[in-house]
C-alpha cells in the first residue's frame, strides 16, 4: 500500500490531483491525439479506420452516436461537427436509452461508439445490438485493448495518456480532435468540404494545442473568481450551438466534484425556464466567445443583469462589449467556432476544479462515483 501511495505521488508531480495534471497536459495530449495523423504542411488527414472503410462512410445514410456522461457530450459536439463537414445526418443517444428500445438501424447506418474506458456495460451493449441489426459500428475508446475496442469493427485510438481522475478531461478533448479529424475526412470524401476551407481547418487544429497552452495560463484569475463562488448552492451554464454541449461538460463537472448543483441550457431557453431562478444569488457561466450568435448571447447577459444575476463570461481576447456587462470575464485566443470547444471547455474545467478545491472535496475521487461504469 505504502509503495501504491508513493507511486501516486510520484506520477502527480507537481499537482496535488490528478484532474489538475490531467488539464494540465491537454495541450499535449491533444498534440498526441493529432500525431500521425493530421499532416499540416500537407493538409493530409489519415486515419486508418476510415481510409479501408470508405465506402461505407462515403454511402452512409446517417450517423448515430452512442455514449455516456462525458463522451456523450463529445458525442453532442460530433453531431455539430459531423452534419457541418459531411453533411450526413447524425444522432446522439444515450447509450442506456438505445439499448432498450428498437432503433430504426441497419446496414446503412453507422453507429459510432465513444468510451474513454472502453469497458462501461450501456455503451458495450448499445454496441453489440447495433452490431446485431447489421449497422456498421466505430469506435472511439482511450484504453487500448478495452472491451469496446476490441468489439467495434473499425476505430481510432483517442491516444490521451491514461485518466486517473473519475472527472473527464483531457480523454473529452481528445475525443474532440478525433471527431474533428472524422469529420475533416469523411467531407473530404464525399466533396461536403469547400477546398480553402478543409486547408483553413487542418491549419487551425494544428495550432490547437498552443492555444490551449494560453488558456491553461488563465488558471489564477479563474481562482480568484471562484473563491468568489465556492459557498453558492446552484450554478446556471449557458452556451449556443457547438458550445451548448460544452455548457452542459462545464456544469456535469462542477456537479462530479464539487457536488453543487449546476444545470447546462442552449442560451436561447433560458427564457423557457431557468430565467425565473435568476436572482442576486444566481451565478451564470455563460460563453460568450465572438462568434455564434454573439448578439444574441449579449442579450442574454442584460436579461440576466437586469435580474442582478451574477455573470461568469468566457469570451475572446480583446472582447469589449461582455467586458462592459459581466461581471467576470475569462479571455481565451480566437479560433474558428467549429474548433473552438477545444478551448472554451478550459476555463470551466479549471473552475470545476478550483471550487471544489477550496471546498476541501477529494477532486479525483468523488463521492459515489466510478471511473468506469461496468455495471448497469
Ligand atoms: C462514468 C465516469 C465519467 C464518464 C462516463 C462514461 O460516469 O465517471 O467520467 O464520462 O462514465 O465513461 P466512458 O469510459 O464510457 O467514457
Amino acid at each position: 500500500k505504502k509503495l501504491q501511495i508513493n507511486l501516486n505521488k510520484i506520477e502527480k508531480g507537481k499537482y496535488k490531483y490528478f484532474m489538475l495534471k490531467e488539464v494540465y497536459e491537454q495541450s499535449k495530449t491533444i498534440s498526441d491525439t493529432l500525431r500521425g495523423r493530421l499532416l499540416i504542411p500537407e493538409k493530409i488527414i489519415c486515419i486508418d479506420g476510415i481510409e479501408s472503410h470508405k465506402e461505407i462512410f462515403v454511402n452512409a445514410e446517417s450517423i448515430t452516436i452512442v455514449a455516456c456522461g462525458t463522451s456523450w457530450h463529445a458525442s453532442l459536439i460530433g453531431e455539430y461537427l459531423l452534419e457541418e463537414l459531411t453533411r450526413i445526418r447524425v444522432e446522439v443517444e444515450y447509450a442506456s436509452e438505445f439499448r432498450y428500445r428498437n432503433p430504426v438501424i441497419g446496414k446503412k447506418n453507422i453507429i459510432i461508439v465513444i468510451s474513454q474506458s472502453g469497458e462501461t456495460a450501456d455503451t458495450l451493449a448499445a454496441l453489440k445490438l447495433a452490431k446485431k441489426k447489421g449497422a456498421f459500428v466505430f469506435g472511439i475508446c482511450n484504453v487500448v485493448g478495452s472491451t469496446i475496442a476490441r468489439s467495434v469493427d473499425a476505430g481510432a485510438y483517442t491516444h490521451a495518456g491514461p485518466e486517473i481522475s473519475v472527472a473527464s478531461t483531457k480523454a473529452f478533448t481528445a475525443q474532440i480532435t478525433v471527431l474533428v479529424l472524422l469529420a475533416l475526412i469523411i467531407g473530404k470524401y464525399r466533396y461536403a468540404i469547400d477546398d480553402n476551407r478543409y486547408k483553413f481547418l487542418c491549419e487551425e487544429l494544428g495550432a490547437i494545442p498552443e492555444k490551449v497552452n494560453y488558456v491553461l495560463k488563465m488558471n489564477d484569475t479563474i481562482k480568484k473568481i471562484s473563491q468568489l463562488y465556492h459557498n453558492v448552492n446552484n450554478f446556471i451554464y449557458l452556451g449556443r450551438g457547438i458550445n451548448f454541449p460544452v455548457a452542459l461538460e462545464g456544469a456535469l463537472k462542477l456537479k462530479e466534484i464539487s457536488y453543487i448543483h449546476a444545470e447546462g441550457y442552449p442560451a436561447a431557453e433560458m427564457k423557457h425556464g431557468p430565467i425565473a431562478l435568476i436572482d442576486e444569488n444566481m451565478p451564470v457561466v455563460i460563453i460568450a466567445t465572438k462568434k455564434g450568435c454573439y448578439d444574441k448571447i449579449i442579450g442574454n447577459i442584460q436579461e440576466i443583469k437586469a435580474r442582478k444575476g451574477k455573470v461568469i463570461a468566457i469570451v475572446n481576447k480583446g472582447d469589449i462589449q461582455v467586458n462592459l456587462l459581466a461581471d467576470h470575464v475569462i479571455e481565451i485566443p480566437n479560433t474558428d467556432e467549429i474548433l473552438s470547444p477545444l478551448i472554451t471547455v478550459i476555463p470551466l474545467q479549471l473552475f470545476a476544479y478550483q471550487i471544489a478545491f477550496s471546498r476541501g472535496k477529494n477532486v479525483d475521487q468523488p463521492r459515489n462515483l466510478a471511473k468506469s461504469v461496468t455495471v448497469e
